[in-house]
């Protein structure tokens, strides 16, 4: 399955996969590659033998940015009628778990589309930062907003107002990254995460991933309601009498998704 021009994509055991595939450019994320991305994302939601979202770059890294060609001459205007960002926002519907794997470069608008994945991991050759205000601009699809977030503001204001690169070390000190691993082994380690959430319930995996990001924007109550009644909605899937009666039976429950 690939009919894409920016991107390649495949499935296999129950991972779905998703590399950025622009190496001579150092996958400069254009247009095309954003819709092709979203595409690919949808996709795999739909796809009962995807359980996780495997997002990478092929080449030297993960990504350098927003495609500098594409923008240098836009006007606000042009923005403002493609609406690109409206492709961004629906990163945050897919109901998968998606982790990223990065290596090498994850800068603008690439390290803004690592803050959109669920999970991270990179190599230790991985350089993070937001260059935007070296070119004139600043993040535009969610990096003030995520890395605000997970960094706080006074590491996010200096990382965007120097438009410095950072390591990952220091991404791992401040909350960005689950796991720093050695380059050779980086999709060996993200597919053993990977396997090991695809082994789970879906339903689970998805009502949590759906109350971790509620958790992030809501008062405590708003969220915990929230929590609540996806705990008590999956009591009425067939993984939750399946998996309790494994329990009690002493045996390895067979979780099916329903
Ligand atoms: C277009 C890019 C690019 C980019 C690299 N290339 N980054 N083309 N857009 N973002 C191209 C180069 O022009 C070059 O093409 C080839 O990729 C290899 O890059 P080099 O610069 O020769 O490699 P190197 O010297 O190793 O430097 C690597 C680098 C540098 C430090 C990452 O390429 C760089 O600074 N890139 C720009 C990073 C950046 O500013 N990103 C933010 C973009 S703005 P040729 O044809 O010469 O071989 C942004 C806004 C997001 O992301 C807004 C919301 C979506």
């Amino acid at each position: 399955m690939n009919n894409y021009e920016y991107i390649e994509t495949n499935v296999e055991n129950s991972l779905g996969f998703i590399a950025l595939n622009r190496p001579k450019v150092l996958n400069a994320l254009n247009r095309g590659m954003v819709a092709e991305i979203l595409d690919a994302m949808e996709t795999f939601d739909r796809n009962d033998d995807v359980k996780v979202i495997i997002l990478s770059g092929r080449g030297r890294c993960f990504a350098a940015g927003a495609d500098i060609d594409e923008m240098a001459d836009a006007t606000a205007i042009d923005l403002e009628r493609l609406n690109q960002f409206t492709d961004w926002d629906r990163i945050a519907w897919i109901k998968k778990p998606i982790i990223g794997a990065v290596h090498g470069f994850a800068l603008g608008g690439a390290f803004e589309l690592a803050l959109c994945c669920d999970l991270l991991l990179a190599s230790n050759d991985a350089e993070f930062g937001f260059p935007e205000v070296l070119l004139g601009v600043m993040p535009g699809a969610g990096g003030t907003v995520r890395l605000t977030k997970l960094a706080g503001k006074t590491k996010a204001m200096e990382w965007l107002f120097t438009g410095m690169r950072f390591s990952a070390n220091e991404a791992m000190q401040y909350g960005i990254l689950n796991r720093i691993v050695a380059k050779e082994v980086l999709m060996e380690e993200t597919i053993r995460l990977a396997q090991q959430i695809a082994l789970q319930p879906p339903l689970s995996i998805r009502f949590i991933k759906e109350s971790v990001l509620k958790a992030i924007d809501s008062s405590i109550y708003e969220a915990m309601q929230f929590e609540r009644k996806n705990f008590s909605l999956l009591f009425s899937s067939k993984d939750q009498k399946e998996g309790m009666q494994a329990f009690l039976e002493k045996r390895k429950a067979n979780f099916t998704g329903r």
